[in-house]
């Protein structure tokens, strides 16, 4: 994995006590710039915001151990073939997740800080976009 560690970690503790008003701002930052993917997002929102929150502190405070990050987003991927997610919907998701965590990091965040967690998510995707690969074609 080419992202940094130190960076990922001290961005995320700046942005870390906001809580759910990050994924809610992700979610609304998405919803305008994509419509598209609204229908899919049926389940009652603030408790999607609680998810994905959830899911990114989990797998923020588990980057160290990448058997575990691997096992978790395998899971993850798999059960978004399910949710009617397609490859080309993550780059949308990844530019929302991105910036709503530079909304929230304000000053904190650099050019550097927004390289790693590029990178980080592009790790994500391709783990991601392989299992949800494999569910599909079970
Ligand atoms: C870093 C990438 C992503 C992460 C960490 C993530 C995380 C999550 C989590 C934790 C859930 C809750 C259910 C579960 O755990 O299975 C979920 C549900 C969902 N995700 Fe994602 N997701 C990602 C990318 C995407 C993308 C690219 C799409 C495509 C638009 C998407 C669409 C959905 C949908 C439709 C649901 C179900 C919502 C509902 O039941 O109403 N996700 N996601």
């Amino acid at each position: 994995m080419t992202f940094d560690l130190t960076l990922i970690k001290s961005s995320y503790a700046a942005v870390e006590p906001h809580g759910t008003a990050v994924t809610k701002y992700f979610y609304e930052h998405l919803f305008t710039h994509h419509p598209e993917v609204r229908p899919l997002f049926a389940r009652h929102l603030e408790e999607q915001e609680d998810r994905l929150w959830n899911a990114i502190g989990g797998l923020v405070a588990n980057l160290e151990d990448t058997d575990t990050v691997v096992r978790i987003l395998q899971g993850l991927g798999a059960r978004h073939a399910g949710y009617g997610a397609r490859p080309e919907h993550f780059p949308a998701v990844g530019a929302s997740l991105l910036a709503a965590l530079a909304h929230f990091a304000g000053d904190a965040w650099t050019p550097d800080i927004e390289a790693s967690w590029a990178a980080l998510y592009d790790t994500v995707t391709a783990v991601m976009t392989d299992a949800m690969a494999t569910a599909g074609a079970a």
